[in-house]
């Protein structure tokens, strides 16, 4: 017997892309059989290179990351950083309101452990991540859901915003571009969350990750642009736009009135320099990566991969009664609707195991995340469009005679 108890902050930590169906299908890999992983957006599974730039920066430079650094990070990194977000308009931003972390992960840590309370509440969207939802739970706090409406594109419902705020909240999380939607969210819809914020003295926190990922001729709105008198942490980093999701690189980017949370930042600060720093030898590729937007842009016009996954993707969706979608305009990830009543489905983990057991095809379901019926389920577009394609018509063919008991 294990006597060793894990903490009780744990129970509610979940990681369904990593989680029980996952571990299966690892076992089906184990035991020979060829299994389409499409639950991690890890562009590098699927044979994305990183882009020459950033190789080379890497192999120039390797003799300068071998000591700790700057626990805030690199100051040529933090410089290429703080002119991107200048640029995308957070105009009174410096190298100095910069942290850079090993990803996003150790950020999102980071920043809660410093302004979360036990018993204190964060608003998060549902679907979202659920990096968010398991960093709440681990420092104590409540996540509390609010509704994404799929009939408006997925965007934030600002009523149910409204009605879930209570003295407890303390901030406000957007993700946008949206990880399981792919949704991109309009100034408009920015600037009613951040008005709910300044009067509700809330900390808007911006997850940007996907901000490069933008199809269609659209443009990603930084949600600290709109809010220069209120504190934002926005977070971004390299994993997805430059296909180095191993290197463990991301950031902090914080603006807004600063001498309203100089606490805050004093302990981010002391936080940041309890890890010592972060990972030196990704920080040398930032200032290369930062001044090549081109790699990512050809990834996402027409006849480049990531575009013509999504095309490939939704061709062959469109062919499959009871399924329905919201097209994402960014990122990689499409988070269909299916008939529940249709196909009779009360258990959406059951159905991605049935499939994954039946076709070899890897989902995640929607309940992994958060979202509260068993309706979705998320597909990761980054396999080549015929694989995609084919995939698609076996989940069609899978349907064609699936009822759950
Ligand atoms: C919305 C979102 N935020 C953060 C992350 C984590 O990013 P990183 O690799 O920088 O830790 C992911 C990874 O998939 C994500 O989808």
């Amino acid at each position: 017997m294990n006597s060793i108890a894990p903490s009780d902050r744990m129970a509610n930590v979940h990681s369904d892309i990593r989680g029980p169906v996952f571990e299966k299908a690892m076992k089906m890999v184990s035991s020979g059989i060829d299994v389409l992983r499409l639950n991690t957006g890890n562009p590098d599974t699927f044979g994305f290179t990183m882009p020459d730039s950033v190789r080379t920066a890497l192999i120039n430079n390797v003799d300068k990351a071998v000591g700790y650094c700057d626990l805030k990070g690199m100051p040529e990194a933090r410089n290429a950083i703080c002119d991107y977000h200048v640029v995308k308009g957070i105009l009174d931003l410096t190298p100095d309101d910069i942290f850079i972390g090993n990803g996003v992960s150790e950020l999102v840590n980071m920043a809660m452990t410093s302004f979360l309370n036990p018993g204190d509440e964060i608003l998060i969207p549902s679907p979202s991540y659920s990096l968010w939802t398991n960093m709440a739970y681990i420092v104590g706090a409540t996540p509390v859901l609010y509704r994404c409406d799929e009939a408006s594109g997925w965007y934030p419902d600002v009523a149910d915003i409204l009605k879930k705020i209570t003295p407890k909240t303390r901030a406000i999380l957007i993700i946008n571009p949206n990880n399981p939607t792919g949704s991109l969210y309009s100034k408009e819809i920015l600037e009613q969350i951040i008005q709910i914020a300044r009067e509700h003295k809330l900390l808007i926190c911006s997850d940007e990750i996907y901000d490069r990922l933008v199809m269609d001729g659209l443009e990603h709105v930084s949600t600290a642009a709109l809010a220069p008198d209120i504190p934002v942490f926005t977070f971004n980093g390299l994993s997805k736009s430059h296909i180095v999701c191993g290197f463990r690189c991301g950031w902090l980017a914080i603006s807004g009135p600063r001498r309203q949370i100089g606490d805050l930042i004093a302990s981010i600060t002391k936080l940041a320099a309890m890890r010592l720093c972060g990972n030196a030898l990704t920080q040398l590729v930032i200032p290369a990566a930062m001044g090549d937007a081109q790699s990512t842009k050809t990834l996402i016009s027409p006849g480049g991969r990531i575009y013509e996954q999504r095309e490939a993707t939704i061709n062959a969706l469109d062919q499959i009664d009871g399924i329905t979608y919201v097209k994402n305009s960014a990122a990689f990830y499409l988070f269909p609707k299916i008939d529940v009543k249709k196909f009779n489905i009360t258990n959406d983990k059951k159905f991605v195991l049935d499939l994954l057991e039946s076709k070899h095809i890897l989902l995640v379901a929607g309940s992994g995340f958060d979202w509260p019926e068993p309706d979705h389920f998320r597909i990761v577009m980054l396999p080549e469009p015929k694989i995609l394609s084919n995939a698609m018509q076996q989940i069609g063919d899978f349907l064609s005679t699936y009822r759950q008991e």
